[in-house]
Parts: C-alpha cells; structure tokens; sequence
C-alpha cells in the first residue's frame, strides 16, 4: 500500500436470518420493549399470504398493531406523512417493515420523521443535512425483506420522490441513526417474488456490490463484501429466477443483497445517479434501469475501472482481463432477459439534456470514478436510450 488514508467505517445492524424466523418477531419487539407497532407494507405485497401470516404471527402472540399500506412504488414525501400521522394518532413505539426496497424505504423514513419538527426535504444527504436531526424520539425498526435487492434493511437512508409543486425529484434522505434495530431475513418469505422481479431486483444488488467495488476510495471492508456478493449472485440469482421455491438460492441472494448494500456505504455511481433520474421521470423499476444502465456505464468508465474489472474477473473464475469480465456479464444479463437498451423496457427518453442534469446533479454521480457531469450523463444516456 502505497499510502494510508483515513476513512471512516460503519457496520451493521443484528440479523436474525434463517428459514421461519418470521415467527421470531414477537421476540423481535419484545427485545426492544415494544408492544404496539405500526406495520408498514406496499400496497401490492398487503393482501398476499405472507404478509397475512405475519400479522398473523403479532395477532397470536396478542400484539395490538395497526397496518399502513399506502406506499407506492417510487414511495413519495405524501407516502411517509401519512405514515407519520398515523404513527401519532395510534401511539406506536415502534415500525416493522415487510416488504421491498419502496416498504423499506418509507417505513425507515416514517420511523425518522415522527421525531422530527422539520421537513423531510431539510434531510436530504447533503454535507451536513443530517446533523439537524433530532435523535431524542426516533422509534426503533425491524426489517423483513420481502425481496433480494434494495438492501435497504441494511442502510442509512431511504430514497423517497419529491412531488411537491413543480418538481419531480428522488431525493436521498439520510441519517446515520436511520436504520433499522433488527433485521429478519427469512428466505420463505421472499419465495412469492415472480422471475421478473427476482431478476430486476437481484440486477440491484449486483449493481450495488460492482459500482460500490469500482469507487476510488481505499474500502477494502467494503470491496470485500462487493467480490462475496458478487460471486454469490452469480451462483444463485439464475438458480432462483428459475425455481422461485428455491430456498437455498433464496437464501443466497438475501445475504448477497444485504452485503452489496452495506459495501455501498463506499459510494456509488453512473448506474444509480441515471437511474435515480429516470426513475422519478418514468416511474420505472429501479433494478431494471440499473440492469439497462449497467454496461452502458461500464463503458464509459472502462479505461479508468479495467484493472478492477480483470481482477474481478480472476475473483469470479470467468477469465482474466477486464473483456472476460464484460463478456461474462453480458451473457448473465442475457440469460436473465435483462435487455440492453431502456425502449426495450418501455422507458422513451424524451428530455434527454434535463435528465441528463439531474443525472449529474444526483449525490452519486460524485462516487463514479470518472467525472459525471452533465455532458457525460447524456452521452450514457444516448447510449443507452
Ligand atoms: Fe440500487
């Protein structure tokens, strides 16, 4: 090494994982001396069975909670005052979240906010925007992820759109006590997941471990969980697009995505910082545009990531150099149905030179290793369109 930086380093959050540890949420909350919890899901996931047989586990153990359910899928600044009211009005001392990134996401924020006097918008992560948080009444969170991706159970910050007036933004709350207490990952409850959405999500933490890996920052906690992920991934996210109840394989990529996501606390880059834009334009699925975005990006980057990439080809045993490592990510994306272009997943970018600013203007853009402005970003975007 030729020279030591300094950096500071956080690492997470208890994890009770294991097949049936659902079950174990009454223990959950008894740990942290809550009795009447507020149970934030999505609309979609409310009346399917599993999350029927969650309140149903609360229901038996005579826990009193009620269920807020009114969180889209890009959840909005309305989304999570509504959870806020309803977490005053009730008296609830603590959140539990099942659900995907969007469930999770809401349900961190809603948790924050209901001890805060400021606007949401006041914590977006910039500089120092956290520190005006009030950290005196903050409920505590458990996590059950209902998907393989996000890793949001692990992070310190919930993505949530600004629609107020004229905008239309995703905006990164952040604060580093905005995290949940306890997460149950439980591969039985993420078996439901379709093929589709398995892929897209699955593509996420992939994403996430490969544009945390390619940040020039010195992270080798972090570039460690990436490589672990990564080759996780690459063994099961086929496995359980092709056989949903594959509990092993479920199992894999929940741990695979919480590691991407705690290795993501490095940065990220291009691939979130354009998604981040067009999934607030389009109101398409974050998973799928990183998955569109991703070679486009690695190409504009490659001549300052190719030693990374050849290395993380020798770690995945596909080859040596950095076109190994190409070549192998195109035939999984490939295998996966993952298209390459964004028309090809309904996504017409119409105002390419504004998406391309907000692109640049996004907190991510600062974590990829090549200079993204905004004549950058739009030539990703032509690219990829
Ligand atoms: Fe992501």
């Amino acid at each position: 090494m030729s020279e030591i930086k300094t950096s500071n380093w956080g690492f997470p959050t208890p994890t009770w994982f294991g097949a049936g540890r659902v079950r174990d949420l009454p223990a959950a909350l008894g740990s942290l001396k809550a009795s009447n919890p507020l149970v934030v899901t999505d609309a979609g996931l409310a009346p399917l069975p599993v999350f029927q047989d969650l309140c149903a586990v609360l229901s038996e153990a005579g826990l009193t909670f009620d269920v807020y359910s009114n969180v889209q899928p890009n959840p909005t600044g309305e989304d999570v005052e509504g959870g806020v009211t309803r977490v005053k009005e009730q008296g609830h001392d603590a959140v539990i979240i099942m659900g995907g990134g969007s469930a999770l996401d809401a349900g961190k924020a809603i948790a924050f906010m209901a001890g805060q006097n400021r606007s949401i918008w006041d914590f977006e992560d910039i500089g120092d925007n956290w520190t005006r948080g009030d950290t005196s009444a903050l409920l505590p969170v458990i996590a059950v992820p209902t998907t393989a991706g996000t890793g949001s159970e692990f992070g310190r910050a919930s993505v949530i759109t600004n629609t107020t007036g004229n905008t239309h933004r995703k905006v990164i709350v952040y604060h580093p006590s905005m995290m949940p207490e306890i997460v149950i990952m439980d591969p039985e409850v993420t078996v439901g997941l379709p093929a589709g959405l398995t892929a897209a999500t699955g593509m996420d933490a992939l994403s996430h471990a490969l544009e945390a890996y390619c940040v020039d920052a010195y992270h080798p906690m972090s570039d460690g969980l990436s490589v672990q992920a990564l080759k996780m991934i690459k063994e099961a996210l086929p496995r359980a697009v092709a056989d949903g109840s594959d509990l092993d394989a479920r199992s894999h990529m929940l741990v695979a995505s919480g590691m991407a996501c705690v290795a993501l606390q490095k940065g990220l880059g291009g691939m979130h910082a354009i998604s981040h834009a067009l999934g607030a334009a389009y109101d398409a699925h974050h998973g799928m545009l990183n998955a569109v975005l991703m070679p486009h990006v690695l190409a504009f980057n490659h001549d300052v990531i190719a030693g990374k990439l050849a290395q993380l080809a020798q770690d995945l045993k596909v080859g040596h150099e950095a076109e190994d490592f190409l070549a192998w990510l195109s035939s999984f994306r490939a295998g996966l149905g993952i298209p390459d272009q964004l028309s090809q997943m309904g996504v017409d970018v119409d105002d390419l030179e504004t998406l391309a600013k907000t692109s640049a203007q996004d907190p991510c853009a600062g974590g990829n290793p090549k200079q993204l402005d905004a004549k950058a970003a739009a030539q990703i975007l032509r690219a990829a369109a």
